[in-house]
């Protein structure tokens, strides 16, 4: 087994590169915010972060995600987070790098400043990426969330198919999105309060862009991570709550560019039972880590089968998320048992969040949604934040002589 990162100031300054401010639309560390950082040897990490403002729950969001990207780093035995609150001078000198930073930054996405994102990973073929993805992405969106699904897959797409979504992407329309591709929507009803608001899940996939796959692999010779780019970029994503990748198979590029592309996003590593499953996936996480993108934690799919009789059965073997979550040291999030309902929900189009909900594969995937929602990765509220910083800063700069 290869060794886990270094817990050095490198990698928490890496890590941190993922946390956005963002109203402002960047990262902390490309801000400037990020004061100062101390890693003790025992694993004690003190970080001093330099905040904007100071009515508006985005504080507490930033704080939060702090917090929680440090403890995603092997070795954390302890953080102590201090937080400054910044001058006027200071915070105009924010604003007028924030500008940079739109300016020269890699290709700018079409990924909003308060979209989570979760890419969903195994290294290995075969393990229910793609069953876990639409199936979370589903049960997210049947509490009222909105979802973007974007099936990283490139040549083996196959979430078109599991959410029965079919036809070919068009043009968006307005005049903000113009020239952009509109992504597929697929409506889905609130599960947990009938009257409350509808989730919808927004779909990309190489599946509705061309027409079979023979064409696909023509595709071949486009390098993977240029794909995953403009999908990012081309496509008019609007305001997700949550967008959710489906990765290919394999590490390698497609991480690489997700770090530079999207440093927010945080792996999910699906794994099965198997006892030789876990070392393939504990690579991907690893990987992960040396591109600085946090791992949210592990999914072990397959993991039991209950007779109709009610007796358990370990088709594939036991312990394997157990396993992955120790070798990483991210937590086990949630264990799907092996359901017929999960494969011809796929085959047919109907997940079996929606097509069987009493199910028991039904109810795990419910309840990792809602684990995600209240802890591990809540959704960015906006609501309160009034003061639209940028817009001010950028108001403001108009006015104000070049520093440089
Ligand atoms: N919990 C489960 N119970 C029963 N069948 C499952 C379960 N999870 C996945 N499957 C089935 O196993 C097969 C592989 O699943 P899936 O396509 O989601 O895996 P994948 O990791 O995305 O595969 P690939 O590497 O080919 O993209 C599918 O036929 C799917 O329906
Ligand atoms: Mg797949």
């Amino acid at each position: 087994m290869e060794s886990p990162q270094t817990l050095d100031e490198a990698a928490v300054r890496g890590i941190l590169a993922g946390v956005r401010d963002p109203e402002l639309g960047a990262s902390i560390v490309d801000l400037g915010m990020l004061r100062d950082v101390e890693v003790s040897p025992d694993g004690d990490v003190r970080v001093k972060v330099a905040l904007t403002t100071a009515g508006c729950p985005l504080r507490g969001q930033i704080k939060a995600d702090v917090i929680s990207k440090v403890n995603g780093l092997a070795g954390v035995r302890g953080i102590e987070v201090e937080y400054a609150e910044m001058t006027q001078t200071e915070r105009s000198a924010v604003m007028q790098r924030a500008r940079l930073e739109a300016t020269r930054r890699a290709p700018d996405t079409e990924v909003g400043a308060t979209t989570r994102v979760i890419a969903i990973a195994s290294g290995k073929g075969g393990v229910g990426k793609s069953s876990v993805t639409v199936n979370l992405a589903t049960a997210l969106a049947s509490q009222g969330r909105t979802v973007g699904v974007l099936d990283a897959d490139i040549w083996g797409f196959s979430v078109p198919r599991m959410l029965g979504v079919a036809g070919r992407l068009g043009a968006a329309k307005s005049a903000t999105t113009k020239g952009k591709i509109e992504p597929a929507q697929v409506a889905v009803a609130n599960l947990d309060d009938p009257a409350g608001p509808a989730g919808r899940i927004a779909v990309v996939s190489m599946g509705l862009l061309v027409d079979d796959e023979d064409t696909a692999l023509m595709w071949r010779g486009l390098i993977l991570s240029k794909a995953l780019e403009q999908f990012l970029t081309d496509v008019s994503w609007g305001d997700l709550d949550y967008l959710l990748l489906d990765m290919p198979p394999g590490t390698g590029d497609i991480q690489m560019a997700l770090s530079r592309l999207l440093p927010q996003t945080e792996m999910l590593v699906v794994t099965t039972p198997a006892r030789n499953a876990q070392k393939v996936a504990a690579r991907v996480a690893d990987m992960a880590r040396r591109s600085y993108l946090k791992v949210l934690g592990v999914v072990e799919n397959m993991s039991e089968f209950v007779a109709p009789d009610g007796s358990h059965h370990a088709i594939f073997g036991s312990g394997g998320g157990k396993r992955l979550a120790a070798l990483t040291g991210a937590p086990l999030i949630g264990r799907i048992p092996i359901e017929s309902a999960v494969s011809t929900g796929g085959d047919d189009g109907h997940p079996v969040v929606l097509a069987a909900p009493d199910s028991p594969a039904a109810i795990e995937f419910r309840r990792i949604a809602r684990l995600i929602v209240d802890e591990l990765l809540p959704p960015v509220e906006m609501a309160g934040c009034t003061a639209r910083i940028l817009e001010l800063a950028t108001r403001a700069a108009a006015q104000l002589p070049d520093a440089s």
